[in-house]
């Protein structure tokens, strides 16, 4: 194989998927390939599939219609699909779309290169086979001159899977069983990330915070630890400014994670913690594990650890049954744990779930209806959640330019707002930099922040924030 092959990843989904393209990209890095953003620059398209809901799974397919064109351009190209759809469609895929060479599921990812090799030689393939232990995360360092997707911060794969089965999710048929990666390769990992200038990493799981649990079972066999144990260690790594996880359940919250976020002065003061429905009827018949009341008192819990925290969540609206009572009792909840911002989805129903055989379905005006309201109100506690950060001094990990355009840099602070700052010359801090700011203007999608002389300055002025007076190495911290 040549070394002027050329590779594009086209990634949907969720956080999982986007690491996953990283991980396959760094593979074939290894394997002397580059990596290009421009499709008629590529050898080899790979798309990375998502199922979560219907309308990501027909997108694909449209997505394939459309590149019979781009293999007949030249011959030679080559045409991979892996992810979740992946996964379920299996051969389907080879069948119905004479164009795709190999289909790769979720668990297969370090078979890439040998499928790449197989098809070039005119062999096409499916390999949707799952693994039950931990050699999944066997996958080789990053490659040196593979650059980081955003400078300064990684994702790390902590666990994968998921053993819970809400009723309307299709993850657990995608992803497969719940198994957690040893401890010492997560460990080695992180501290080999800080070494290279990483300041900040976000832990990926399916339910990140279950991690270990049926290890710890067995007797820690597979040498994990409980979630904040590995926090803990994670948090001593010299170097690593900011820890974040995500997407955990409410179920898997212990008294030790709840500490956690009281003492560890590099775990950010934010939680993306999915809620789905604020109405306990319809808790109980997605499968969810814990009513309204019980998340209630999590958040309470969390925010007398930390009280500054910032709280995300995801919510689908028009699940079977959901009267108007039960979508009233969800805006309620929302306004009274004032989430800073959530994602959210119409109810899709996914073929081979429990939820999709259920009978009431609602009318699409519904969905609409219940969606738009839902969405005015999470308008409405942004942007009072960011009028309330106005004059606060903050810290951001910068990005690069800011969506706004102009001369304008952007970052994201500790409880995961982006900050938009002017950017003025020579002295402005790179992408991977932290930066001191002072919040001067709330808009509904970002904050803007002025420049401080200092991250120390900044560090001094927040209150209540645990760690901020400690020693950590701010090496390549920025100031004017
Ligand atoms: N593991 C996470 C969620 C992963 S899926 C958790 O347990 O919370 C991401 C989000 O997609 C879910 O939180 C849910 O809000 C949404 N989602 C999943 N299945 C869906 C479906 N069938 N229809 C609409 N939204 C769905
Ligand atoms: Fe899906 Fe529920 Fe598992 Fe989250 S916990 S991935 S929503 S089945
Ligand atoms: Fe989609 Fe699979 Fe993630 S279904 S949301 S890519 S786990």
């Amino acid at each position: 194989m040549t070394s002027s092959r050329r590779v594009l990843l086209r990634t949907h989904g969720c956080q999982m998927n986007v690491h996953d393209s990283e991980k396959i990209v760094n593979l074939l890095r290894h394997d002397g390939w580059q990596a290009t953003d421009a499709l008629d620059a590529a050898d080899l398209l790979i798309v990375n599939t998502c199922s979560i809901r219907d309308k990501a799974e027909h997108r694909l397919y449209s997505d394939l219609g459309a590149l019979r064109a781009w293999k007949q351009a030249s011959p030679g190209r080559l045409l991979g699909v892996g992810g979740c759809v992946a996964q379920q469609q299996g051969d389907n895929l080879l069948r119905r779309f004479p164009q795709v060479d190999f289909v790769f599921g979720t668990h297969n990812l370090r078979w890439v290169p040998t499928m790449i090799e197989a098809a070039s030689r005119g062999t096409r393939a499916a390999l949707t086979c799952e693994s039950s232990g931990s050699e999944r995360f066997d996958l080789p360092d990053r490659h040196p001159h593979l650059e980081p997707a955003t400078p300064g911060r990684a994702f790390v794969t902590v666990m994968e899977g998921c053993d819970l089965f809400c009723s309307f999710c299709i993850v657990p048929l995608t992803r497969g069983r719940e198994a957690s990666r040893p401890a010492a390769a997560i460990l080695h990992e992180a501290a080999g990330l800080a070494a290279r200038g990483v300041r900040e990493i976000t832990l990926l799981g399916q339910t990140v915070n279950a991690y270990g649990r049926h290890d710890l079972r067995r007797g820690g066999v597979e040498g994990t630890l409980g979630f904040a144990a590995l926090l803990a260690q994670l948090d001593a790594i010299p170097g690593l400014e900011r820890i974040r996880y995500t997407s955990p359940h409410p179920s898997f919250f212990d008294d030790a994670l709840i500490r956690a976020h009281a003492e560890l002065p590099a775990l950010c003061p934010h939680v993306h913690l999915p809620l789905q429905s604020g109405s306990d009827a319809v808790l109980g018949r997605m499968r969810r594990r814990y009513r309204a009341d019980e998340y209630r008192r999590l958040v309470e819990r969390l925010r007398e650890a930390r009280p500054d925290l910032a709280l995300t969540t995801d919510l689908i609206v028009g699940f079977p049954g959901e009267t108007d009572r039960d979508f009233e009792a969800t805006l309620a909840l929302v306004r009274e744990v004032r989430f800073v911002d959530a994602y959210t989805f119409k109810y899709s129903p996914r073929p081979g779930t429990a939820a999709a055989r259920a009978p009431d379905p609602l009318p699409a005006a519904v969905l609409e209806e219940r969606l738009e309201a839902l969405q005015q109100l999470l308008r409405e506690l942004t942007l009072a959640a960011h009028r309330a950060r106005v004059g606060d001094t903050t810290v951001v990990l910068v990005e690069g330019q800011s969506r706004r355009g102009g001369h304008q840099g952007m970052g994201r602070d500790p409880y995961h707002r982006v900050v938009n700052f002017p950017v003025t010359g020579e002295s402005d801090p790179g992408p991977g930099e932290l930066l001191a700011l002072r919040i001067v203007e709330a808009t509904p999608h970002s904050l803007i922040g002025e420049r401080l002389p200092s991250v120390r300055g900044a560090l001094g002025a927040l209150t209540g924030v645990p760690g901020h007076a400690d020693e950590r190495s701010w090496g390549s911290v920025s100031g004017p």
